[in-house]
Protein backbone atom coordinates (compact mmCIF):
# COMPACT_ATOMS: atom_id res chain seq x y z
CA UNK A 1 0.00 0.00 0.00
CA UNK A 2 0.79 3.50 -0.37
CA UNK A 3 2.36 5.71 2.28
CA UNK A 4 -0.80 8.00 2.78
CA UNK A 5 -2.84 4.57 3.35
CA UNK A 6 -0.64 3.02 5.20
CA UNK A 7 -0.60 5.96 7.15
CA UNK A 8 -4.44 5.36 7.73
CA UNK A 9 -4.82 1.86 8.25
CA UNK A 10 -1.63 -0.53 9.22
CA UNK A 11 -2.06 -0.94 13.42
CA UNK A 12 -5.59 0.91 12.97
CA UNK A 13 -7.78 -2.02 13.05
CA UNK A 14 -11.14 -1.53 14.23
CA UNK A 15 -12.19 -3.15 16.96
CA UNK A 16 -13.30 -6.88 16.87
CA UNK A 17 -15.95 -6.85 19.86
CA UNK A 18 -17.51 -3.69 18.72
CA UNK A 19 -17.09 -3.18 14.72
CA UNK A 20 -16.12 0.61 15.69
CA UNK A 21 -13.87 2.35 13.31
CA UNK A 22 -11.51 3.84 15.61
CA UNK A 23 -9.90 1.19 18.06
CA UNK A 24 -10.20 1.64 21.54
CA UNK A 25 -8.29 3.46 23.71
CA UNK A 26 -6.89 0.96 26.25
CA UNK A 27 -5.91 2.86 29.58
CA UNK A 28 -5.36 -0.34 31.47
CA UNK A 29 -1.70 -0.68 33.32
CA UNK A 30 -1.72 -4.40 33.35
CA UNK A 31 -3.21 -7.36 31.96
CA UNK A 32 -4.76 -10.06 33.48
CA UNK A 33 -2.59 -13.44 32.73
CA UNK A 34 -3.68 -16.64 31.77
CA UNK A 35 -0.98 -18.31 33.79
CA UNK A 36 2.41 -17.10 35.87
CA UNK A 37 4.69 -17.92 32.53
CA UNK A 38 3.69 -14.30 31.57
CA UNK A 39 3.73 -15.28 27.91
CA UNK A 40 0.66 -13.32 27.10
CA UNK A 41 0.92 -10.51 24.42
CA UNK A 42 0.47 -7.96 27.12
CA UNK A 43 1.48 -7.84 30.75
CA UNK A 44 1.93 -4.22 32.40
CA UNK A 45 1.73 -1.18 30.37
CA UNK A 46 5.07 -0.26 30.62
CA UNK A 47 6.53 -2.73 28.53
CA UNK A 48 3.92 -2.76 25.81
CA UNK A 49 -0.08 -1.62 25.69
CA UNK A 50 -2.16 -1.71 22.82
CA UNK A 51 -2.86 1.87 21.76
CA UNK A 52 1.00 2.43 22.14
CA UNK A 53 1.65 -0.31 19.73
CA UNK A 54 -0.97 0.39 17.33
CA UNK A 55 0.92 3.78 16.62
CA UNK A 56 4.15 2.06 15.96
CA UNK A 57 2.69 -0.40 14.33
CA UNK A 58 1.95 2.54 12.07
CA UNK A 59 4.89 4.27 12.45
CA UNK A 60 7.28 1.08 11.61
CA UNK A 61 5.66 0.99 8.54
CA UNK A 62 5.94 5.01 7.49
CA UNK A 63 9.59 5.02 7.88
CA UNK A 64 9.64 1.19 6.41
CA UNK A 65 11.45 -0.05 9.98
CA UNK A 66 10.62 -3.27 11.66
CA UNK A 67 9.70 -1.76 14.91
CA UNK A 68 8.85 1.36 16.49
CA UNK A 69 9.14 2.29 20.08
CA UNK A 70 7.09 5.33 21.26
CA UNK A 71 8.61 7.89 24.20
CA UNK A 72 6.89 10.09 26.61
CA UNK A 73 8.63 12.94 24.66
CA UNK A 74 11.59 13.09 22.05
CA UNK A 75 14.27 13.69 24.28
CA UNK A 76 13.40 10.87 26.46
CA UNK A 77 13.59 8.93 23.24
CA UNK A 78 16.92 10.58 22.41
CA UNK A 79 17.83 9.55 25.77
CA UNK A 80 16.93 5.78 25.50
CA UNK A 81 19.40 5.57 22.31
CA UNK A 82 22.42 6.89 24.16
CA UNK A 83 22.02 4.59 26.69
CA UNK A 84 22.86 1.96 24.42
CA UNK A 85 26.56 3.48 25.47
CA UNK A 86 29.14 2.97 27.78
CA UNK A 87 31.62 4.74 29.70
CA UNK A 88 34.59 5.74 27.84
CA UNK A 89 32.72 5.92 24.51
CA UNK A 90 32.22 8.89 22.20
CA UNK A 91 29.58 10.35 20.05
CA UNK A 92 29.58 12.70 17.23
CA UNK A 93 26.99 14.61 16.79
CA UNK A 94 26.15 18.14 14.35
CA UNK A 95 26.28 21.32 15.35
CA UNK A 96 22.96 21.96 13.88
CA UNK A 97 20.98 20.39 16.23
CA UNK A 98 17.77 20.74 18.63
CA UNK A 99 19.11 23.18 21.52
CA UNK A 100 17.55 19.91 23.82
CA UNK A 101 19.55 17.30 22.06
CA UNK A 102 22.96 19.57 22.27
CA UNK A 103 22.05 19.98 26.21
CA UNK A 104 21.67 16.16 26.88
CA UNK A 105 24.79 15.43 24.80
CA UNK A 106 26.91 18.00 26.14
CA UNK A 107 25.87 18.60 29.83
CA UNK A 108 24.68 15.23 30.60
CA UNK A 109 26.83 12.69 29.11
CA UNK A 110 30.11 13.80 29.80
CA UNK A 111 29.24 13.47 33.28
CA UNK A 112 28.71 9.74 32.77
CA UNK A 113 31.92 9.01 30.88
CA UNK A 114 30.66 9.46 27.54
CA UNK A 115 32.79 12.43 25.11
CA UNK A 116 31.14 14.02 22.14
CA UNK A 117 32.27 15.91 19.47
CA UNK A 118 30.22 18.41 17.29
CA UNK A 119 30.97 18.51 13.19
CA UNK A 120 29.03 20.20 11.04
CA UNK A 121 27.50 17.23 9.79
CA UNK A 122 26.85 18.81 5.84
CA UNK A 123 30.59 18.25 5.52
CA UNK A 124 31.74 14.38 5.26
CA UNK A 125 35.04 14.55 5.54
CA UNK A 126 34.91 16.73 8.64
CA UNK A 127 32.10 14.09 9.92
CA UNK A 128 34.83 11.18 8.44
CA UNK A 129 37.77 12.69 10.27
CA UNK A 130 35.76 13.02 13.57
CA UNK A 131 35.26 9.24 14.08
CA UNK A 132 37.50 7.53 16.18
CA UNK A 133 37.52 3.99 16.97
CA UNK A 134 35.76 4.94 20.58
CA UNK A 135 32.76 6.64 18.70
CA UNK A 136 29.85 4.26 18.89
CA UNK A 137 27.36 6.42 17.68
CA UNK A 138 26.79 9.40 14.99
CA UNK A 139 23.86 11.18 15.37
CA UNK A 140 22.32 13.70 12.81
CA UNK A 141 19.75 16.22 11.87
CA UNK A 142 19.00 16.57 8.53
CA UNK A 143 17.50 19.17 7.85
CA UNK A 144 19.08 20.53 11.28
CA UNK A 145 17.43 22.69 13.61
CA UNK A 146 17.73 25.92 13.50
CA UNK A 147 19.58 26.25 10.25
CA UNK A 148 18.46 23.99 8.06
CA UNK A 149 21.52 22.29 6.82
CA UNK A 150 21.28 18.73 5.13
CA UNK A 151 23.18 16.12 6.13
CA UNK A 152 23.77 12.83 3.06
CA UNK A 153 22.42 10.54 5.17
CA UNK A 154 23.97 7.36 3.01
CA UNK A 155 27.52 8.93 3.26
CA UNK A 156 27.02 9.31 6.58
CA UNK A 157 25.87 5.86 7.14
CA UNK A 158 28.77 4.64 5.65
CA UNK A 159 31.02 6.46 8.00
CA UNK A 160 29.70 5.07 10.80
CA UNK A 161 29.66 1.56 9.69
CA UNK A 162 33.17 1.81 8.35
CA UNK A 163 33.94 2.59 12.15
CA UNK A 164 31.98 0.38 13.72
CA UNK A 165 29.32 3.28 14.73
CA UNK A 166 25.39 3.03 14.80
CA UNK A 167 23.86 6.34 12.68
CA UNK A 168 20.79 7.79 14.31
CA UNK A 169 18.98 10.57 12.58
CA UNK A 170 16.48 12.71 14.15
CA UNK A 171 14.50 13.48 11.10
CA UNK A 172 11.69 14.84 13.18
CA UNK A 173 11.88 17.88 10.87
CA UNK A 174 11.38 16.41 7.66
CA UNK A 175 9.02 13.00 8.74
CA UNK A 176 8.67 10.17 7.11
CA UNK A 177 7.01 11.94 4.69
CA UNK A 178 9.71 13.78 2.93
CA UNK A 179 12.90 11.89 4.54
CA UNK A 180 13.22 7.85 5.42
CA UNK A 181 16.74 7.36 6.93
CA UNK A 182 16.37 4.07 7.19
CA UNK A 183 16.50 3.70 3.53
CA UNK A 184 19.40 5.37 2.75
CA UNK A 185 21.80 2.85 5.82
CA UNK A 186 20.56 4.95 9.28
CA UNK A 187 20.26 2.32 12.03
CA UNK A 188 17.44 4.19 14.10
CA UNK A 189 15.31 7.18 12.99
CA UNK A 190 14.06 9.47 16.07
CA UNK A 191 11.14 11.43 15.67
CA UNK A 192 9.48 14.30 18.21
CA UNK A 193 6.16 13.12 17.85
CA UNK A 194 5.40 16.37 19.78
CA UNK A 195 5.77 18.16 16.39
CA UNK A 196 4.57 16.87 13.05
CA UNK A 197 3.35 13.38 13.62
CA UNK A 198 1.00 14.62 16.06
CA UNK A 199 0.75 17.93 14.27
CA UNK A 200 -1.91 20.21 16.28
CA UNK A 201 0.25 21.44 19.40
CA UNK A 202 -1.42 19.17 22.35
CA UNK A 203 0.50 16.12 22.86
CA UNK A 204 4.37 15.44 23.57
CA UNK A 205 5.81 12.65 22.40
CA UNK A 206 8.95 10.96 20.74
CA UNK A 207 9.97 7.50 18.78
CA UNK A 208 12.40 5.53 17.76
CA UNK A 209 12.58 3.19 14.52
CA UNK A 210 14.78 0.52 13.68
CA UNK A 211 15.02 -1.98 10.86
CA UNK A 212 17.15 -4.47 12.68
CA UNK A 213 14.98 -6.60 14.77
CA UNK A 214 17.51 -6.96 17.76
CA UNK A 215 18.57 -3.42 17.77
CA UNK A 216 14.90 -3.05 18.08
CA UNK A 217 15.05 -5.58 21.48
CA UNK A 218 18.23 -4.04 22.81
CA UNK A 219 16.36 -0.53 22.61
CA UNK A 220 13.05 -1.90 23.70
CA UNK A 221 15.14 -3.18 26.66
CA UNK A 222 16.25 -0.23 27.75
CA UNK A 223 12.91 1.85 27.48
CA UNK A 224 11.12 -1.19 29.90
CA UNK A 225 13.75 -0.11 32.23
CA UNK A 226 13.88 3.29 32.55
CA UNK A 227 10.10 3.95 32.03
CA UNK A 228 9.32 6.83 29.65
CA UNK A 229 6.84 5.65 27.46
CA UNK A 230 3.98 7.41 26.06
CA UNK A 231 0.72 6.83 27.26
CA UNK A 232 -2.48 5.75 25.96
CA UNK A 233 -4.07 9.47 25.19
CA UNK A 234 -1.00 10.74 23.50
CA UNK A 235 -0.67 7.64 21.78
CA UNK A 236 -4.43 7.82 20.31
CA UNK A 237 -3.89 11.43 19.44
CA UNK A 238 -0.74 10.35 17.26
CA UNK A 239 -2.20 7.70 15.82
CA UNK A 240 -5.15 9.92 14.48
CA UNK A 241 -2.46 12.94 13.75
CA UNK A 242 -0.47 10.16 11.30
CA UNK A 243 -3.31 9.81 9.22
CA UNK A 244 -3.19 13.24 7.88
CA UNK A 245 0.81 14.01 8.10
CA UNK A 246 1.10 13.58 4.41
CA UNK A 247 -1.41 15.68 3.05
CA UNK A 248 0.03 18.57 5.92
CA UNK A 249 3.27 17.90 5.06
CA UNK A 250 3.21 18.87 1.97
CA UNK A 251 1.09 21.63 2.35
CA UNK A 252 3.11 23.10 4.61
CA UNK A 253 6.31 22.38 2.77
CA UNK A 254 4.62 24.55 -0.40
CA UNK A 255 3.42 27.31 1.73
CA UNK A 256 7.31 27.39 3.34
CA UNK A 257 8.66 27.78 0.07
CA UNK A 258 6.55 30.36 -1.01
CA UNK A 259 7.53 32.81 2.02
CA UNK A 260 10.89 31.49 1.56
CA UNK A 261 11.00 32.87 -2.07
CA UNK A 262 8.90 36.08 -0.98
CA UNK A 263 11.66 36.53 2.48
CA UNK A 264 14.53 36.25 -0.18
CA UNK A 265 13.54 39.07 -1.70
CA UNK A 266 12.50 41.15 1.00
CA UNK A 267 14.79 44.84 1.33
CA UNK A 268 14.25 43.96 5.25
CA UNK A 269 15.70 40.52 5.07
CA UNK A 270 19.63 40.16 5.01
CA UNK A 271 19.30 35.88 4.13
CA UNK A 272 17.14 32.82 4.45
CA UNK A 273 17.58 29.59 5.92
CA UNK A 274 15.75 27.39 3.40
CA UNK A 275 16.85 23.89 1.76
CA UNK A 276 14.53 24.85 -1.22
CA UNK A 277 15.74 27.51 -2.18
CA UNK A 278 18.71 27.22 -5.18
CA UNK A 279 20.72 29.20 -3.19
CA UNK A 280 21.01 27.17 0.04
CA UNK A 281 24.28 25.37 0.08
CA UNK A 282 22.49 21.77 0.69
CA UNK A 283 19.94 22.27 -1.87
CA UNK A 284 21.30 20.35 -4.73
CA UNK A 285 21.27 17.06 -1.87
CA UNK A 286 18.24 18.36 -0.15
CA UNK A 287 16.59 17.43 -3.90
CA UNK A 288 17.77 14.04 -4.27
CA UNK A 289 17.29 13.01 -0.08
CA UNK A 290 14.33 15.10 0.47
CA UNK A 291 10.97 13.78 -1.85
CA UNK A 292 7.35 15.95 -1.92
CA UNK A 293 8.78 19.27 -0.45
CA UNK A 294 11.71 21.13 1.89
CA UNK A 295 9.83 20.97 4.91
CA UNK A 296 7.39 23.84 6.72
CA UNK A 297 10.33 25.04 8.69
CA UNK A 298 12.95 28.21 7.71
CA UNK A 299 14.72 30.52 9.05
CA UNK A 300 16.20 33.95 8.36
CA UNK A 301 18.20 37.03 9.46
CA UNK A 302 17.53 40.68 9.54
CA UNK A 303 19.43 43.24 7.60
CA UNK A 304 19.25 45.19 11.19
CA UNK A 305 20.35 44.26 14.59
CA UNK A 306 18.63 42.08 17.46
CA UNK A 307 16.47 44.55 18.44
CA UNK A 308 15.08 44.86 15.37
CA UNK A 309 14.52 40.45 14.95
CA UNK A 310 13.13 40.94 18.75
CA UNK A 311 10.87 43.42 17.22
CA UNK A 312 9.46 41.43 14.55
CA UNK A 313 8.63 37.99 16.24
CA UNK A 314 6.92 39.83 18.84
CA UNK A 315 4.84 42.10 15.98
CA UNK A 316 3.37 38.99 13.86
CA UNK A 317 0.17 38.19 14.42
CA UNK A 318 -0.80 34.91 13.02
CA UNK A 319 2.63 33.50 13.52
CA UNK A 320 2.66 32.98 17.20
CA UNK A 321 5.60 33.48 19.22
CA UNK A 322 6.34 29.87 21.07
CA UNK A 323 8.83 27.49 20.73
CA UNK A 324 8.09 24.20 19.14
CA UNK A 325 7.27 23.82 15.72
CA UNK A 326 5.19 21.29 13.32
CA UNK A 327 1.31 21.72 14.24
CA UNK A 328 -1.37 23.45 12.03
CA UNK A 329 -0.61 26.74 13.65
CA UNK A 330 1.93 29.09 12.74
CA UNK A 331 4.93 30.05 15.29
CA UNK A 332 7.73 32.13 15.11
CA UNK A 333 10.85 32.36 17.67
CA UNK A 334 14.19 33.33 18.59
CA UNK A 335 15.92 30.59 18.73
CA UNK A 336 19.24 32.07 20.24
CA UNK A 337 16.84 32.68 23.61
CA UNK A 338 14.35 30.53 23.09
CA UNK A 339 14.96 27.30 21.35
CA UNK A 340 18.30 26.74 21.55
CA UNK A 341 18.70 29.29 24.28
CA UNK A 342 20.29 25.99 26.41
CA UNK A 343 23.37 25.97 23.98
CA UNK A 344 26.30 27.67 25.20
CA UNK A 345 25.73 31.25 23.55
CA UNK A 346 30.17 31.08 22.07
CA UNK A 347 29.33 27.64 21.03
CA UNK A 348 25.93 29.00 19.25
CA UNK A 349 27.37 31.95 17.93
CA UNK A 350 30.55 29.40 16.66
CA UNK A 351 28.02 27.31 15.04
CA UNK A 352 26.30 29.86 12.95
CA UNK A 353 23.35 30.20 14.97
CA UNK A 354 22.91 34.36 14.97
CA UNK A 355 21.41 36.49 18.24
CA UNK A 356 19.27 37.87 15.82
CA UNK A 357 18.09 34.66 13.68
CA UNK A 358 13.97 33.74 13.24
CA UNK A 359 12.81 30.14 12.89
CA UNK A 360 9.25 30.03 11.61
CA UNK A 361 7.55 26.99 11.32
CA UNK A 362 5.01 27.50 8.88
CA UNK A 363 1.41 26.28 10.03
CA UNK A 364 -1.94 25.03 7.31
CA UNK A 365 -3.16 28.75 7.85
CA UNK A 366 -3.30 30.26 4.10
CA UNK A 367 -0.28 31.52 2.19
CA UNK A 368 -2.13 35.00 1.75
CA UNK A 369 -2.73 35.82 5.54
CA UNK A 370 0.81 34.32 6.46
CA UNK A 371 2.33 36.82 4.19
CA UNK A 372 0.57 40.00 4.95
CA UNK A 373 0.95 39.18 8.81
CA UNK A 374 4.95 38.78 8.11
CA UNK A 375 5.02 41.57 5.99
CA UNK A 376 3.33 44.05 8.63
CA UNK A 377 5.60 43.12 11.34
CA UNK A 378 8.62 43.57 8.97
CA UNK A 379 7.28 46.79 7.98
C1 LIG B 1 14.38 18.52 15.98
C2 LIG B 1 13.94 18.19 17.37
N1 LIG B 1 14.37 17.07 17.94
C3 LIG B 1 14.00 16.73 19.20
C4 LIG B 1 13.19 17.55 19.95
C5 LIG B 1 12.79 17.15 21.33
O1 LIG B 1 11.49 16.68 21.35
P1 LIG B 1 10.51 16.84 22.62
O2 LIG B 1 10.29 18.30 22.84
O3 LIG B 1 9.30 16.08 22.17
O4 LIG B 1 11.19 16.20 23.78
C6 LIG B 1 12.71 18.74 19.39
C7 LIG B 1 11.84 19.64 20.18
O5 LIG B 1 11.70 20.81 19.86
C8 LIG B 1 13.10 19.07 18.07
O6 LIG B 1 12.70 20.20 17.48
Amino acid sequence: MEFRTRAIHVGQDRDSASGAIVPPIHVASTFVQPDVSMTADYDYARTASPTRRGFETTLASLDNGVRALAFASGMAATHCVTQLLAPGDRIVTGTDIYGGSWRLFNKLLPQHGISVAAVDTSDLAAVAAAMTPATKLLWIESPGNPLLSITDIAGCAGIAHAAGALLACDTTLATPVLTRPLDLGADIVMHSATKYLGGHSDLLGGALVVRDADLGTRLHWVQNATGAVMGPFESFLCSRGVKTVDLRVRAQSATALALAEWLAAHPRVARVFYPGLPSHPGHALAARQMVGGFGGILSFELAGDCDAARRVVESTRLFQLAVSLGAVESLIELPAVMSHGSYEPAARRAVGIADGLIRLSVGLEAFDDLQKDLAAALN
